[in-house]
């Protein structure tokens, strides 16, 4: 007996840690749509996503509400359903408070949170129909800060926030989980791998971690797919943190 293919929408699908989920999706028999606001990633992504399982990588901006509800509508046309929305599309920016003009705090709260609200909303009446799943890309940095991050530390607040209220707004039908990733090193996640330059990763940043290194794609990616599988069942509004132990050291100097 044939079972029915599940399908996901992942934004930012194209590059970094959205590539990896899109990949491990792919391995786990989903079919992925991945979008992503760069055009070049969207090109070089192709074949690399069509080598690995049914799936496209398409334009997207997230930011865009008429582009959000086309390509969720284009994704059910082409692959039937809609079983998951992975909101993973996001831009970091570390301005002092004092220097951050306002169209640079609302790009980041607009590609980081409206972005995600925007595409729940689009994704919302085809996950009802399949009983489907949202996960939302946060960060630790929701749970604690460096200096200089205060847009990008809000938008990641707001998301988690954001994540247990439509929890709530969604239940039963739909289940809305959140991961707050650490550091994860994405330098050979670009698209093409060769557009970015691998991070020079020193013993140190790999020691200072309890868990003996630093993150990548595909450990957000794992946590990522099996909140949306059903065996997460009885997990919703949930904030997941997956950072190899960071935020659970206590540093003095
Ligand atoms: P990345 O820059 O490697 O990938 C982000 C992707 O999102 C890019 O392909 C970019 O083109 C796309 N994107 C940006 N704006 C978009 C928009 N308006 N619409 C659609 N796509 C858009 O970044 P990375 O590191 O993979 O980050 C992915 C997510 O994980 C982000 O939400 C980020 O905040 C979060 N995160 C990353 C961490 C890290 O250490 N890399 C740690 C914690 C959270």
């Amino acid at each position: 007996m044939s079972r029915t293919q599940p399908v996901a929408l992942v934004t930012g699908g194209a590059q970094g840690i959205g590539l990896g989920i899109t990949h491990t999706l792919l391995e786990r028999d989903w079919a992925v749509v991945a979008g992503d606001a760069d055009p070049g990633a969207v090109a070089a992504a192709h074949p690399d996503l069509a080598g690995r399982g049914p799936g496209r990588t398409v334009k997207l901006d997230v930011t865009e509400p008429e582009a959000v509800a086309r390509v969720v509508r284009e994704a059910v046309e082409t692959f039937g359903r809609l079983d998951g929305l992975v909101n993973n599309a996001g831009i970091m920016m570390q301005v002092p408070p004092e220097e951050l003009d306002l169209a640079t705090w609302e790009r980041v709260l607009r590609t980081n949170l409206t972005g995600a609200f925007l595409c729940a909303q689009s994704a919302v009446p085809h996950l009802r129909a399949t009983g489907g799943a949202i996960v939302n890309v946060a960060s630790s940095r929701a749970l604690m800060s460096e200096p200089d991050t205060e847009a990008y530390a809000a938008s990641k607040g707001g998301l988690v926030a954001l994540t247990h209220a439509l929890a709530m707004s969604l239940g039963p039908d739909i289940r809305v989980n959140a991961v707050s990733p650490g550091w994860i090193d994405v330098s050979r996640w670009g698209n093409p791998p060769e557009s970015r330059a691998p991070e020079p990763l020193t013993a140190a940043d790999h020691a200072q971690h309890p868990v003996g290194r630093v993150g990548a794609p595909q450990d957000v990616g794992a946590l990522v797919a099996w909140l949306l599988s059903d065996t997460a069942q009885f997990v919703t509004g949930a904030n997941m943190v997956v950072d190899g132990g960071m935020t659970r050291k206590m540093i003095y100097d």
